[in-house]
């Protein structure tokens, strides 16, 4: 006993964060009861006001330009750099605008409210929100991307769910359709993207290539959404039968991933198994494997079909095993690729948009197994590990003036919640990066914390 305080001690010095894990035993065991997780930031009022601030301060760039990135280095370090309304982030924002709005209407006791007035926020919010979905609409009807579940679902499901817009649920069903038109039932998959190209490879014959990657299990919410919705079976199945050639795939063994493979459409046959955006093609990029945990739970939600449950706790299983394996400070916090080495004492970049996107995950996958699981406490230690060393340190607050309200200081040092997100490090990548802020990353925090919330933890 004593030895474990002065370890916890010593190492709470040398900066680990330390949920109390009797509290996470109790969150678990009873769901429904709140418990101190130890992680403030969660609901803090500087997090609530940094996402309120980038909202106000970006509107002037709508309807064509969304936050995406924010670089540690550069005239504008420190600053959101903006993506097209096209590019497949760009929901994200929007989405963490509506994170908050469903705090105010839903969890009033996690919004700090600090003597504003209560209708005034909701207000305020709602309006920014629709101002921020809105030129999302039209992105539904295109069929050039798969990621129209990224960019569609995590704004307008909530304006759906939480406003009863029923523009927002009819955007999401042509989305659906739009995305299952790039179903091929010759190779059983949704084509994911139409070419690849990077200093090694130059993929663009649709007629002999066909790639899937990791990532398009997100994807798959919006068919199982958009057809239990409307009752068409076929925008279900489309979404099964492409999950089943994921695990097939691109699940190894082991529950470790690829990030992509590539099929000829025409004989079927499996060209390449590989990475595009992680260290090799054997290793496991950190965030594909989240992406698996995030999908595969999803999936298995909608259908119940065990194999999906086993797939979900396989990836899960795996991915906690590389933290409990890795060597370094704060081993919940991923590398951004789990293989990638350290190179003259220095280690790898890690990537905290796929903390928070496994963390989501785990938890999701912790309520499906009804308490009953180890997922909980992982999710936590990841979230907390993460804030530890890539959550900077930058007050705000919200106040009114003049009717409206304001984010005090007006700009901020560092736009996004996180730093350290990796969005690509592969040495053939025509633009590597890392160490940045990154708008996904953000949105699964407040995801997590609105999980938490639905589940009674909190
Ligand atoms: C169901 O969705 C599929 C795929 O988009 C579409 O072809 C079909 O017409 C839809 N069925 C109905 C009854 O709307
Ligand atoms: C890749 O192939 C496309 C189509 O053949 C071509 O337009 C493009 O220039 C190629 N890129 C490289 C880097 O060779
Ligand atoms: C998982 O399987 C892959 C592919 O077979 C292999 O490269 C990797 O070393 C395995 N990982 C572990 C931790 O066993
Ligand atoms: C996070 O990013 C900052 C800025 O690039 C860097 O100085 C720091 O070492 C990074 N931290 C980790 C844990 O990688
Ligand atoms: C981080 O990205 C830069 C390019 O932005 C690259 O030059 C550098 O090698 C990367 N760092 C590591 C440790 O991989």
């Amino acid at each position: 006993m004593k030895l474990r305080i002065l370890l916890v001690s010593l190492l709470s010095t040398l900066g680990y964060a330390f949920p109390s894990s009797t509290a996470v035993d109790k969150a678990s065991r009873s769901p429904g009861k709140s418990v101190d997780l130890g992680i403030p930031q969660l609901f803090s009022e500087d997090t609530t006001a940094k996402v309120w601030r980038v909202a106000l301060n970006l509107l002037n760039d709508l309807p064509d330009k969304y936050p995406e990135k924010v670089p540690d280095t550069g005239a504008n370090a420190g600053h959101y750099a903006l993506e097209d309304v096209s590019y497949w982030t760009s929901g994200f924002f929007p989405g963490s605008v509506y994170d908050l709005l469903e705090r105010a209407v839903r969890f009033p006791s996690h919004f700090p409210a600090n003597n504003i007035d209560r209708q005034e926020i909701h207000d305020q919010l709602l309006d920014l929100a629709g101002k921020w979905a809105d030129p999302l609409h039209k992105q539904a009807l295109r069929t050039d991307t798969h990621d129209l579940g990224f960019v569609i679902m995590p704004a307008l499901r909530k304006d759906w769910e939480l406003n009863g817009n029923q523009k927002s649920l009819d955007t999401i069903v042509t989305a659906a359709h739009s995305l299952a038109t790039r179903f091929d039932p010759r190779v059983n998959a949704i084509r994911s993207w139409d070419s690849f190209e990077n200093k090694i490879m130059n993929i663009t014959d649709k007629e002999t290539n066909f790639l899937i990657i990791v990532d398009s299990m997100c994807n798959m919410d919006l068919l199982f959404y958009a057809g239990h919705q409307t009752s068409n079976q076929t925008l279900i199945d489309i979404a099964t039968t492409h999950s089943h050639t994921v695990l097939r795939d691109i699940v190894r063994e082991n529950y470790s991933t690829f990030h992509c493979c590539n099929i000829n459409p025409q004989t079927n046959e499996l060209k390449w198994k590989g990475t595009a955006q992680g260290y090799k093609d054997w290793s496991t990029w950190a965030r594909g494997q989240a992406w698996a945990i995030l999908g595969f739970t999803q999936t298995y939600s909608w259908t119940k079909d065990p194999v999906f449950l086993d797939a979900a706790k396989g990836v899960s299983d795996y991915y906690i095993k590389r933290l409990n394996e890795a060597k370094h400070s704060h081993p919940y916090f991923p590398l951004w690729d789990f293989d990638a080495p350290t190179v003259d004492g220095q280690l790898p970049p890690r990537d905290t948009s796929s903390a928070t996107a496994a963390a989501t995950g785990l938890l999701k996958l912790h309520q499906i197994l009804k308490g009953d699981s180890p997922y909980l406490k992982a999710a936590v230690k990841i979230i907390s590990q993460t804030i530890d060393l890539s959550y900077p340190g930058d007050p705000a607050s919200l106040s009114m003036s003049d009717g409206k309200i304001t984010v005090t200081p007006p700009e901020a040092k560092w736009d996004a919640l996180f730093m350290n997100a990796t969005e690509n490090n592969n040495e053939f990548a025509m633009t590597m990066s890392n160490n940045t802020g990154i708008v996904y990353a953000d949105y699964y925090f407040l995801e997590f914390g609105n999980a938490l919330l639905e589940m009674g933890f909190v």
